[in-house]
């Protein structure tokens, strides 16, 4: 801890105004983390608005590596290229920068950690510790329960993503153009690949040459690497749906053994984070509008597969919480935790 702070650390948000960095603000309130003192950055655009913690408020600054002496863990949820630029400069002034965006993901120097997954990997951070994608951590909170169990041969995966992955723009797109078309007015399209309003888009961000998307292939990478299966076989169509929060998947996973839906939801319903809602007797299931505002990873329809010996199951998390803020912060308890 820095030598200003005593025992609680000292923390810097980069992107306090924004989407994830104003969940995240409420997360480290409720779960008591502990704060000496918070430094809320942003861009000139916010400088001097404020934001509200634990009921004081604090004026927004410039993110700018000054901003970073004495302080013990930044969180950054702004731009991939600032995080480039600054969590370096985060890092160089002794403090843990632990980044939301693409940019450190798939470093070798940097680990990229769920902390019910893969928490060793902490041990070995250099200054720098990455968060997954907001659709890669519900995913894999789901797998692991599995692979302990059975071993995972092969995963295919459809994502239906909510607008807010791609923070306050996407929500204001969706809501935008919901009023446009109420109107009669045709929708103004810029943050996603086509309308979302009344729609679904079969692509997330951009396509590559080999017809897959960016984000689809951020999914492949972050899984393999989280889970330490560099072959693992995994294939995946990720679409953007209008919903404000709450990324869901459709997934079909093969296992070394054969796992019978009983088994899997039992395996499911003890992994930490992750609960089951599974009752296709009574029509439950989880929906993203059920997650939203909750932690948990909600799993439910597991089910055979009629042609293979895989089973089906769907999933559904908060991008904003688990997907995002939420996973930062037990990143940063876990650093803080003494080492058993
Ligand atoms: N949304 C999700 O579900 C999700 C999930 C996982 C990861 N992420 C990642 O988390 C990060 C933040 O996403 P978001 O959804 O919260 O986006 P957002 O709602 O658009 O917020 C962006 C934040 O970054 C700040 N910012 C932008 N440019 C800046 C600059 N040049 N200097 C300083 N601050 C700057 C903005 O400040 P101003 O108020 O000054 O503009 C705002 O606070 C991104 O890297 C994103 O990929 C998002």
């Amino acid at each position: 801890m820095s030598e200003a702070s005593g025992d609680k650390p000292v923390v810097a948000v980069v992107g306090a105004t924004g989407a994830v960095g104003e969940v995240l603000l409420g997360i480290l309130e409720k779960r008591n983390f502990p704060v000496a003192d918070l430094r809320p950055l942003a861009s000139e655009r916010s400088a001097g608005s404020t934001v509200t913690f634990a009921g004081r408020e604090y004026e927004v600054k410039v993110a700018e590596p000054s901003a970073f002496d004495g302080v013990d863990f930044v969180f950054f949820a702004a731009t991939g290229s600032l995080s480039k630029d600054l969590a370096p400069e985060a890092a160089k002034r002794g403090a843990v920068a632990i980044d939301k965006s693409s940019t450190w993901r798939m470093d070798p120097d940097v680990p990229l950690v769920v902390p019910e997954i893969n928490p060793e990997a902490l041990r070995r951070h250099k200054g720098i510790v990455a968060c997954p994608n907001c659709t890669t951590i519900g995913f894999v909170m789901a797998l692991e329960p599995l692979r302990r169990a059975a071993g995972l041969q092969r995963v295919v995966v459809t994502t239906m993503q909510a607008v807010s992955g791609a923070g306050r723009p996407g929500l204001d797109e969706l809501s935008g153009q919901v009023a446009s078309i109420a109107a009669g007015q045709p929708p103004v399209v810029k943050q996603f690949a086509a309308q979302i309003a009344e729609n679904v888009v079969p692509l997330c961000e951009n396509f590559r040459e080999d017809g897959y998307s960016t984000e689809e292939v951020k999914l492949l990478h972050e899984t393999r690497k989280i889970l330490a299966m560099p072959e693992l076989a995994v294939t995946m169509t990720c679409t953007r749906v209008p919903v404000p929060i709450g990324h869901s998947a459709s997934v079909l996973v093969e296992t070394d053994r054969p796992l019978s839906p009983e088994e899997a939801r039992k395996a499911l319903a003890d992994f930490p984070g992750v609960e089951v809602v599974d009752d296709p007797k009574s029509g439950v299931f989880p929906t993203p509008a059920d997650v939203a505002g909750r932690d948990e990873v909600l799993v439910g329809r597991v089910r055979k597969d009629l042609g293979s010996d895989g089973l089906w199951f769907w999933q559904v998390s908060d991008n904003l919480r688990k997907g995002a803020a939420t996973n930062a912060v037990q990143i940063a308890e876990t650093l803080l935790a003494p080492r058993g």
